[in-house]
Formats: structure tokens, sequence, C-alpha cells
């Protein structure tokens, strides 16, 4: 299992509250949500349906709307909700003393979060 690469991204303040903030990496952009009781969420910046941008969408309890076509993706398991199918890629974020820290390991393998926790 890859060792986690924990990266301090700012504070959990500097996010709006039902919006997001786009994390530039080598392996492309993560948008890291902030719902509007102050839970954190990071997601590849794709939607699974044709790859919008995740961060530009709509937050709502813990999913966002898709600023495309409307697709609605769980924060929580980047799963598509409702009929539509597909899967954006999550990465481990955890929140310590007000600052977000996301888990860049994961970014580099292929390795998707349900097979980290077998
Ligand atoms: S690209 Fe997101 S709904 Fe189509």
């Amino acid at each position: 299992m890859t060792e986690a690469a924990w990266t301090d991204i700012g504070a959990l303040d500097q996010i709006p509250r039902r919006g997001a903030r786009v994390v530039r990496t080598v392996h492309g952009c993560i948008a890291v949500f902030r719902t509007v009781d102050d839970r954190a969420f990071a997601l590849e910046d794709r939607c699974p349906h044709r790859g919008g941008p995740l961060s530009q969408g709509i937050v709502h309890g813990t999913s966002v709307t898709c600023p495309l076509h409307n697709w609605v993706v769980s924060l929580e398991t980047g799963q598509a909700q409702g009929a539509d199918e597909g899967r954006a890629r999550i990465l481990p974020l955890r929140v310590e003393d007000g600052r977000v820290l996301i888990d860049l390991a994961m970014l580099g393998s292929s390795t998707t979060l349900e097979d980290a926790a077998r």
C-alpha cells in the first residue's frame, strides 16, 4: 500500500461554505469542497460523465451538481447518483486545527480508496 502523503492545502475557512477550491497537482486538479455544516471532501475535479469541472458545481448536502449536464455526484463516495453511472475518484482528507490535509499519495497510483481500505 502507498504510504500517505498528507499535504496541507490551506485553512478550511478559506473555502466558501457550499463551495470548492481547486488544488492543482502534477496528476490533475483536485476539488476540495466544504459543506454548509463545515465538512470537507476531496474529489478529482472531473465529472464521471464527460469530465466537467465539479469544483464549479453547486454543493447541496453532501453532493455536488455538475455545472455541465447536472449529474449529481456524492462527495462522500464520488459516485454518480440516481440513474447515472460513474464515479469520480475521491481522496482521503482530514481537518486538523482548522487546516485541510489531503493525501496526495493516492494520485500517483491507480489505487482507489476502496482498494486501499482492503
Ligand atoms: S460533464 Fe458533468 S454532467 Fe456532463
